[in-house]
């Protein structure tokens, strides 16, 4: 099981350190929302903040692409050091060809897709990402409340993944807290995206995260055993050789 902090709950006065102490607590990545205004009724960063954030870690930056017109924003994301891409599937009609653009840039790349989209819009697509992201809220702000609706949708992707693309991750973005990460990674994810829930406590971050996966760890652990028996492993990447999260 992998976490992914999403700085969008961070104090942003403390960025890099916050960034720093999430490494150090065992993320697998930093996970940076940008919206628009548009695609999104919000506002929040570019792609300053990636080349800030590019000399803090060495973790990989993960790029949430909540914007209009992704494919006119890549090359930049790309130059400041965005190593990942996740792009909606909505509003895109061209979403062969942007998810062509990414890998020539030879990045990761993911699709997203909001609570109301059915999972069988990845069908098509799942062959050529690295990952699938499910938004288990309506994306545009952080804190909102997780969508127990969207719980046997991430079971269908996950049965979708296992068929086509075992070795693809499965994400989940959106209220994620110590017990709808349980119920997600029950459900079938591998990867846990949380803002408030790691930079958002009274907790320090390393606390934080160390509860964030309290719950859920185990389960993960159990599924990926079974389903190791069975010849497949969950997630892009196998989790040996990667920093635990602290305190499990
Ligand atoms: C929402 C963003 C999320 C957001 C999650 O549109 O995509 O990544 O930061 O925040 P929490 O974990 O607070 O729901
Ligand atoms: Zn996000």
């Amino acid at each position: 099981m992998k976490v992914a902090p999403s700085i969008l709950a961070a104090d942003f006065a403390r960025l890099g350190e916050q960034v720093a102490e999430a490494e150090k607590a065992g993320a697998d990545r930093i996970h940076i929302d940008i919206m628009d205004g548009h695609f999104v009724p919000n506002l929040s960063m570019g792609a300053p903040i990636v080349a800030s954030l590019r000399p803090v870690t060495k973790l990989t930056l993960e790029t949430h692409l909540m914007i209009s017109n992704a494919d006119l924003f890549l090359q930049e994301f790309a130059n400041s050091g965005s190593d990942s891409f996740l792009v909606h599937w909505e509003g895109n009609v061209n979403l062969h060809r942007t998810v062509q653009s990414i890998r020539a840039l030879g990045k990761r790349v993911g699709v997203v897709i909001n609570p109301a989209t059915p999972a069988a819009v990845l069908e098509e697509i799942l062959p050529d990402v690295d990952q699938v992201l499910v938004m288990t809220v309506d994306p545009g702000f952080g804190h909102q409340h997780f969508l127990h609706s969207t719980l046997p949708k991430i079971g269908r992707v996950r049965q979708m993944i296992d068929r086509i693309k075992p070795e693809c991750d499965l994400e989940v973005d959106g209220g994620i807290d110590s017990e709808t990460a349980r119920l997600c990674v029950k459900a079938g994810a591998n990867v846990l995206v949380a803002g408030s829930s790691v930079f958002g406590t009274n907790n320090s971050v390393t606390e934080a995260m160390s509860r964030l996966c309290a719950k859920g760890e185990s389960i993960y652990a159990n599924r990926n055993h079974r389903t190791r028996k069975n010849g497949r492993q969950h997630g892009a990447a196998p989790d040996a050789g990667r920093p635990r999260v602290r305190g499990l």
